[in-house]
């Protein structure tokens, strides 16, 4: 689909309810219909934990959480992707509406709840997909695990797909899945995370946080990153807050977008400030235009992600973003 189109037929689209218009473009990137604008620059090249990214901007989580359209990424421009969140369990997520749209401000509230196909069912799709680009694998608690064996359902998900992850997600922030979040407490993400590592302890191993943490609690995160040797974290996922937004819609769900620019911004200066130099850093959270996205980097990330920008912009908008980080280059990074 060209550019031109998509723009004219965009407001029609914000019309029609948001979550029929991602299974359609989901439909349509997987299919090939819907086709970005490729962009690369070597100067964009980073080597980071052993995987060479083309750029540094990635798909964020939950856009293509079954793996749908593996191979298509590439081509809309983006230097790498996370597929997830997947759950041990297939589970149909929480009863719709789930996902809308707030486009007064930039912004989105989903209460999704992990709709996906399944650990094994994602298995089947990675082991004949060709992506062309790294690939993060988030895994999640399925709803049915109780809280006190979430480790077994997050190492179910590791073991099996190990071989196929650059990195793993571990997601214990989506605000959707009843009492997800408190597994960011010390106890219980070590717990994970060991369990994890008794699987196999060379893969690179990410925790994504949401951005409602207070300091003390992200001094905890970074003791543990500290203390399990963790590659590094994600910042962040939704908000629960609706102080950014003049009134509250009174929509239950996580607040993406603009609104959540500045938390995740000062969550990703904090860790900057307080983590060990060798912790790999990932932004994601209201990058809404190129700048957005310099300002993530400067500030400390070694990536950046985007999901909620990506709504508000063209398809164009991955290659948009690696073309301005090229023409501002950045300064190389390689450990
Ligand atoms: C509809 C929707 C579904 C999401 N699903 C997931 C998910 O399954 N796992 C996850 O870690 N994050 C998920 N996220 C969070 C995003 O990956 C991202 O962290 C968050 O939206 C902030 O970035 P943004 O402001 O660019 O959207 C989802 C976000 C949206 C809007």
């Amino acid at each position: 689909m060209k550019e031109a189109l998509y723009e004219s037929i965009r407001p029609l689209l914000f019309r029609c309810d948001a979550e029929k218009v991602h299974h359609v473009a989901m439909t349509a990137i997987a299919k090939g219909f819907m086709r970005g604008t490729p962009y690369s620059n070597p100067c964009l090249e980073k080597t980071l934990f052993g995987v060479t990214f083309p750029n540094p901007v990635g798909l964020a989580a939950g856009f293509d959480k079954d793996g749908l359209a593996l191979n298509h990424w590439q081509s809309f421009g983006f230097g790498f992707i996370e597929v997830g969140t997947v759950t041990r369990h297939p589970q149909p997520g929480n009863p719709k509406p789930r996902l809308f749209r707030l486009p007064e401000h930039k912004a989105v509230i989903n209460r999704m709840g992990f709709n996906n196909a399944g650990a094994d069912a994602l298995l089947a799709r990675l082991q004949s997909a060709q992506p062309g680009i790294p690939l993060g694998i988030n895994i999640g608690k399925s709803k049915i695990t109780p809280l006190e064996e979430a480790h077994e359902d997050y190492s179910y998900s590791f073991r099996l797909l190990l071989e196929h992850g650059d990195y793993f997600a571990i997601n214990v922030s989506s605000p959707n899945t009843e009492g997800l979040r408190s597994l960011q407490d010390r106890e219980s993400l070590t717990k994970i995370i060991s369990e994890i590592k008794t699987i196999d302890d060379t893969k690179s191993l990410f925790v994504k946080i949401a951005p409602d943490l207070t300091e003390s609690a992200l001094d905890e995160i970074l003791q543990v990153a500290s203390d399990l040797q963790l590659t590094g974290l994600i910042a962040t996922n939704t908000t629960i807050s609706r102080d950014m937004l003049p009134t509250d819609p009174q929509i239950q769900g996580g607040l993406s977008g603009a609104p959540v620019k500045e938390k995740s911004l000062a969550v990703l200066k904090y860790l900057k400030s307080n983590a060990p130099p060798s912790l790999h850093l990932i932004g994601v959270g209201g990058i809404l235009n190129p700048l957005d996205a310099q300002e993530r980097l400067e500030s400390g990330a070694d990536l950046i992600q985007i999901y909620s920008g990506w709504i508000y912009n063209r398809p164009s908008f991955p290659a948009e973003i690696a073309r301005h980080l090229a023409e501002h280059s950045l300064p190389k990074s390689v450990n």
